[in-house]
Formats: C-alpha cells, sequence, structure tokens
C-alpha cells in the first residue's frame, strides 16, 4: 500500500530534474571571447549585432533588435508601434504583470480581456467587445508556447486598423501554421530571463516582420538615437535599453542548442498530453491544430477538482512532496495588489479616473485557469522518457489516494 509521500510515504522520485538553464563550453567560450576582446558594450562589440542577425534568421523576421529584459521590449516596442498616451490597448487577463505594466509605462489605457479556456490565450470574441474609438492595439501573450488564435485577431486588427503587439515571452520556437510567432503580428517581444527557454539571466529581444518598426525600435532602445548621426544628438524620448555583449554571446550559444532541446521537450510534451489525458481530472493545456509547433516555455494542466477529488493547492503540495518540480499560475492580471492599493499605480499615475477599475472586474475564465492550473518547470519537459513518466506516477498516485489529499495542508506561495 502506498503512502503519499506529503503525509510521510516515500516519493515518487528522488533524484533531481536535469538542471536549468543548460550551457556548456560554447557560453564559456563566448564569455572570455568577449573579456578578451574588452568590447563589452554592444556598439562597439560584434556579439549583440551577430544575435540579432542569428535571432532574425532563425525567427524568419526582418530583424530584430536586442535588449535589457522582455519588460522593456514591450514598452519599446508600444513606442515603435505608436501606441502613447491615452491610448487604449487590450490586452488578455492571464499573463505576467510586465505585459500590463508596459502598457502603463507608455501612458497608454490597459483594457483587459478574458481568455480562452482551453488554451487560456485571449479570447477574439472578448477582443471583439472589448475595442472602443480609442483602441490602438492588441496585446497577445502565447501561454506556455500555445499559440493564440492569430487568424482571428489579425482579421480583426485588419477591420478595425489595429496593431497586434505578440508577448512571446513563453514561446521561442512557437509556429502558427509554420511561421515563428513574433511575425505574425506587427511586433513580437521575447524575454531571455532565467526560467526561459533561452537565457542569459536577463535579455530581451523583439522582431517585426516591418522595416520601419525594427528602425523606430533601434532608436527607442538607443536614447532615441539615429543611426549614422552623431552620438549626442537624440530625436525622440527613448531610453537606455541595450543589451549588454556578454548577453549577446551567451545567446548565440544558447541558440545554437535550441532547435535539439526543441525536440526532447516536444517529444515530452506530446507524451504527457496523451498519458495524462487518461487521468480523470487532469485536463493538459489545449492546443490549436494551426499552432504547428510549441515552444513549450513550461507544461500545464488544469486539475478539475470535482473529477479528481482534491484542489489545485493540495495537489501542487502533494506533487512537490513526491519530488515532481511545478509552480502554479500567475494571478490574473486584474487582481495584482497594484490595482487594489489607490496609491499602486503612483507617482507615474494619479489621477486614476481614466482607467477601468481593475481590481473590481471579474473575467471568469482567467479567475478559473488561475486557481485551477498547475505550471511544470521546463525541467521536467527537458530529460528522458522516465523523467516525463515519473509526472504520469505522481499524478495516478495522488488520484488514487485522492481521499487522502484532504489531509494535505497546502504549502503557501
Ligand atoms: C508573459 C511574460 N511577458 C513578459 C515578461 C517579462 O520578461 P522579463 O522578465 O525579461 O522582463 C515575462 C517574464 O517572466 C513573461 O512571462
Amino acid at each position: 500500500m502506498t503512502v503519499l509521500a506529503a503525509l510521510g510515504g516515500a516519493p515518487v522520485r528522488t533524484s533531481p530534474y536535469p538542471a536549468w538553464p543548460q550551457f556548456d563550453d560554447q557560453e564559456r567560450t563566448g564569455l572570455l571571447r568577449v573579456l578578451d576582446s574588452r568590447d563589452w558594450w554592444s556598439s562597439q562589440g560584434v556579439e549583440v549585432a551577430a544575435w540579432e542577425d542569428e535571432w532574425a534568421r532563425y525567427t524568419n523576421a526582418a530583424g530584430a533588435v536586442a535588449a535589457t529584459n522582455g519588460t522593456h521590449t514591450l514598452e519599446v516596442a508600444l513606442l515603435a508601434l505608436g501606441v502613447g498616451s491615452g491610448d487604449e490597448v487590450i490586452v488578455t487577463d492571464w499573463s505576467f504583470f510586465a505585459t500590463i505594466a508596459a502598457i502603463l509605462t507608455v501612458g497608454a489605457v490597459p483594457v483587459i480581456a478574458d481568455v480562452v479556456l482551453e488554451t487560456g490565450c485571449i479570447d477574439p470574441d472578448e477582443v471583439r467587445a472589448a475595442i472602443t474609438s480609442r483602441t490602438r492595439a492588441i496585446m497577445v501573450v502565447h501561454v506556455a508556447g500555445s499559440v493564440a488564435d492569430m487568424d482571428a485577431l489579425t482579421a480583426i486588427a485588419e477591420e478595425h486598423d489595429l496593431r497586434i503587439l505578440e508577448d512571446c515571452a513563453h514561446a521561442h520556437g512557437s509556429m502558427w501554421r509554420d511561421q515563428h510567432v513574433g511575425t505574425l503580428g506587427d511586433a513580437g517581444s521575447f524575454s531571455f530571463q532565467a526560467s526561459k527557454l533561452m537565457t542569459a539571466g536577463e535579455g530581451g529581444a523583439i522582431i517585426s516582420r516591418h522595416a520601419d518598426v525594427l528602425e523606430r525600435m533601434r532608436e527607442y532602445v538607443n536614447c532615441g538615437r539615429h543611426p549614422g548621426t552623431w552620438y549626442y544628438r537624440h530625436f525622440n524620448l527613448g531610453s537606455n535599453a541595450r543589451m549588454t555583449e556578454w548577453q549577446g554571446a551567451v545567446l548565440r550559444a544558447q541558440l545554437e542548442r535550441f532547435p535539439h532541446q526543441q525536440l526532447t521537450r516536444s517529444a515530452n510534451a506530446d507524451f504527457l498530453n496523451a498519458e495524462l489525458a487518461t487521468i480523470p481530472g487532469v485536463v493538459p493545456q489545449g492546443r490549436d491544430a494551426r499552432c504547428t509547433a510549441q515552444g513549450n516555455y513550461c507544461y500545464v494542466v488544469r486539475i478539475d477538482e470535482s473529477e479528481f477529488g482534491a484542489d489545485r493547492d493540495r495537489v501542487r503540495t502533494a506533487l512537490l512532496a513526491e519530488g515532481i518540480p511545478l509552480t502554479t499560475s500567475y494571478p490574473p492580471l486584474h487582481a495584482l495588489d497594484l490595482f487594489a492599493d489607490p496609491q499602486g499605480l503612483a507617482p507615474r499615475i494619479r489621477d486614476r479616473s481614466a482607467y477601468p477599475d481593475y481590481a473590481s472586474a471579474s473575467f471568469p475564465v482567467t479567475d478559473r485557469l488561475a486557481s485551477t492550473t498547475l505550471w511544470f518547470t521546463t525541467a521536467v519537459l527537458m530529460g528522458s522518457r522516465k523523467d516525463a513518466q515519473d509526472v504520469v506516477d505522481a499524478l495516478a498516485k495522488l488520484k488514487s489516494h485522492s481521499a487522502e489529499l484532504r489531509d494535505v495542508v497546502p504549502v503557501e506561495y
């Protein structure tokens, strides 16, 4: 008779999953190359420029602009798309803080829309319902690499003359009809922060299929300078969001390894999709048939409490005890603390009268996903079939002990 590890039994797994991030001598050599060159600054070095070309080639974009991180890239992309003071941007409710913060930072007004239950991506019907005469753009997030319905969103954008910014922080390697995310809308933003599928600790890149948008993004990351003009001429209110040569060198090495890692991840994700769907109450994240590749930033499942026999937080605690690394969902954007606090947007925004009352809003699908999903970290997809099987075995074990899960005390976040 097995006993849940959370109640003193033996865990399904005692060995760690593959360490993340992965690196080898390619990163080491790249870092030493930068050190020895004394060109540590991208304005003088060659690494960031080479990395931009390589990333543009990989994504089949017209070009790429490297930046400090995936928050600044969103701000820069919005500015380059002409979004600013007073404009409305329709944004998904299920994302990380940066997605909505970037809109507020450029002086625009976020208008939140709910998501589709199966994928967790923005619901085109909700987008349509949120359009006003002030709407300028739609901000899409491809959650855990599952691509939003870009056909429907593009049709809406064309009909209403709106720009689409794809936040691809979760979706390196994701394709829609064999086209890399970030090239489907007007601009695509990537993060290379430590948990992402390619990383330099921090880092960002923006791609676009439009040459003029790329040109403006390049200016906004570099203090409003125009290439080829005197260094102390600043033509617009950009900022310094330049990537360092260290990051460029590391990301070049990370990109070389990425396609191979992507094969491992996809094979393990396909295996989990098939196996976990057989456990009552475990619902793997859906993926549209037009999403022809999914770069799983993480692997997401929804726990249906009535079928599984336990709520998400108890399942999470019990899985951690079984040796399975995971996190849970972000809170919905509308429920972030900064919207509940009257001073949460100050001093950037003191007069909140032009903004919706986010904290009182209700977005039922996002609320449901945020309280019922488990996010397995990339590490569980980066190992052997046995490593993935342990996730299945752990969830199957919990399911067969669902009555005892009531005695598990959820660990704090
Ligand atoms: C969906 C999403 N957008 C944007 C970001 C911001 O990226 P960064 O941490 O590089 O600023 C993140 C980071 O976690 C993210 O998950």
